[in-house]
């Protein structure tokens, strides 16, 4: 039987929120929405116009008291995440929000407890863990062409250097929070928990720079996770060895090349092995090759299902402590152990 759809508030109508999450609600029945809100009326106002909220708000408080909503998602700086995801789940409502979560690591666990405690569930928006084609990644390393996974690259490459000091947080850490974030949460997403981190920064002209991190997971899994802040494209890639002599590639979040051993020649495809080469279908626009859409569509059938999907609060703030890690091994220069999640 069809269940109802979730009815959703929206905080937020700002740049990232209108760009990348409000036009995937026409296309998405699992979701109903309800109810925006921004402290800028006529971003609310227009926001509600363009998507079809049947309301507007300019506060979150009130949107809370005069609706009736099953989940709240909140898309705007990290410090709104914190502040208006506690108040979300202070009212006992499922709760999704951009990455990141909160500016600091306790905020962000602080969060994650409130929300264990009330029983709600929570999503976070690394959108790339929900790209079709991480999806078929995994799809294609649950196979046993691929056999177990020793090794993963998770590459995050950027223009913009964001390497400088900030007031308030230590040297680095907007970066890691805002960026780096992406190819740490993937490598969990893909690998699960990483037990330690080796890293090494390397800085150039204007701040530019780039990490190289050694990566253990839990698993037994090696692993690195690579970053930069001086390339002239945005570049993602994720790359696994399994011990079947498999090998697969994916760039862009677009274009995936699985290898799998072959008695014949040790290295070309083998017919009897399915999708060594694999696009999405041209229909797909930016938001569902990126994973805004497919975020937004696991929320609402997780909230339908009662069970969260991923990545939630708690793996948000676990990205944030291996964020945490990674720059502690670079101010130190030695390993890091993490602390059991
Ligand atoms: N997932 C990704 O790849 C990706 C890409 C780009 C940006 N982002 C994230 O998006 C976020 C920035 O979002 P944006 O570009 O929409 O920001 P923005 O500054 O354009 O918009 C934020 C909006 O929130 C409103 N606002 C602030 N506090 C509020 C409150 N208490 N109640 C109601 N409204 C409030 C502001 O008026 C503003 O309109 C960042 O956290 C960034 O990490 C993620």
């Amino acid at each position: 039987m069809a269940q109802n759809p979730i009815r959703i508030g929206f905080v937020g109508c700002g740049r990232q929120a209108t760009a990348a999450w409000y036009p995937n609600f026409a296309t998405i029945p699992e979701l109903d929405l309800a109810a925006c809100c921004d402290l800028q009326p006529e971003l609310a106002e227009r926001n509600a116009r363009f998507y079809g909220a049947r309301r507007w708000y300019t506060s979150l408080e009130q949107m809370l008291a005069a609706e009736t909503l099953d989940a709240v998602m909140v898309v705007g700086p990290p410090l709104m995440h914190y502040e208006c995801g506690k108040q979300v789940l202070e009212a006992g409502l499922h709760l999704m929000m951009e990455k990141p979560a909160a500016l600091r690591t306790e905020q962000a666990q602080e969060l994650a407890e409130l929300a264990a405690a009330k029983g709600v569930i929570t999503q976070i928006g690394h959108n790339m863990r929900h790209a079709p084609g991480v999806q078929k990644f995994r799809e294609l390393m649950a196979m046993p062409a691929f056999g177990k996974l020793l090794y993963l690259e998770s590459r995050y490459f950027m223009p913009s250097p964001m390497w400088h000091e900030t007031a308030d947080v230590r040297t680095g850490w907007n970066y890691m929070i805002f960026q780096a974030t992406h190819a740490v949460d993937l490598a969990r997403g893909i690998a699960g928990e990483i037990e330690s981190v080796y890293a090494r920064l390397s800085v150039g002209e204007e701040g530019r720079f780039a990490i190289a991190c050694a990566v253990a997971f839990a698993s037994g899994a090696a692993g690195t996770i690579t970053l930069t802040g001086c390339t002239p494209n945005w570049t993602c890639q994720l790359e696994a060895a399994g011990d079947a002599r498999a090998h697969l590639r994916l760039v862009n979040l677009h274009t995936l090349e699985f290898e799998p051993h072959t008695a014949e020649s040790g290295y070309r495809p083998s017919p009897g092995i399915p999708g060594n080469y694999w696009k999405p279908a041209t229909r797909d626009n930016a938001e569902v090759r990126s994973g805004y859409w497919g975020q937004m569509q696991a929320f609402a059938r997780a909230v339908q299902r009662g069970q969260p999907d991923s990545p939630t609060l708690r793996d948000a703030h676990r990205a944030m402590v291996v964020c945490d890690a990674i720059l502690d091994s670079i101010e130190q220069r030695s390993p890091i152990d993490l602390p059991k999640s």
